[in-house]
């Protein structure tokens, strides 16, 4: 069943990543391989959300440290690099911390790898150990798509796949 944000309720937005949830650890059960994982995330949820229109991975590129690199995504083209403190994801992997933009047009160095963006969320993704993997971002083709309720679901989602 796909949400539309239009009929929006938080608590109907929250029961819905729940339920998500769910659906996404039970088919990664067992399932250790992070492309696998990343590929099934970013496919579930971009299914889950009508108005999800990029929903994907930047990777910490191991041989750099501070450099993003693409990895598993729905969607149109997206920028393969992003170095860190650059645009939403290099804000998000440089300061550890969850973003989210109303208007992406008004974040100064936001990296538009597509002009019908407008407003996105960016999660840093941790492993077992803390440390910084990947960051998880999801773009809308409306304003103001993401409040707390997808932050704290998607951080929750991060957490489960990817540390526990
Ligand atoms: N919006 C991102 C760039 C990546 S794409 O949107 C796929 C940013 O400014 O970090």
């Amino acid at each position: 069943m796909s949400y539309q944000p239009r009929d929006d309720r938080p608590e109907d937005k929250r029961a819905r990543y729940l339920e998500l949830e769910g659906e996404i650890l039970a088919v990664l059960e067992g399932e250790s391989d992070r492309v696998a994982q990343m590929a099934t995330v970013a496919s579930m949820l971009n299914d889950a959300f009508e108005h999800f229109f990029w929903t994907g991975f930047y990777v910490v590129d191991p041989a750099k440290g501070d450099e993003l690199v693409v990895g598993p995504y729905q969607g149109t083209l997206g920028c393969l690099r992003i170095a860190f403190g650059r645009g939403v994801c290099g804000t998000a992997a440089a300061q550890r911390k969850t973003q989210i933009v109303e208007d992406v047009h008004a974040f100064p160095g936001h990296i538009a790898c597509d002009s019908r963006s407008e407003s996105e969320i960016v999660v840093p993704v941790f492993d077992a150990t803390g440390a910084l993997i990947a960051v998880l971002d999801v773009d809308a083709t409306e304003k103001a798509a993401f409040d707390q309720v997808d932050a704290e679901a998607l951080e929750r989602l991060m957490h489960k796949v990817f540390a526990a």
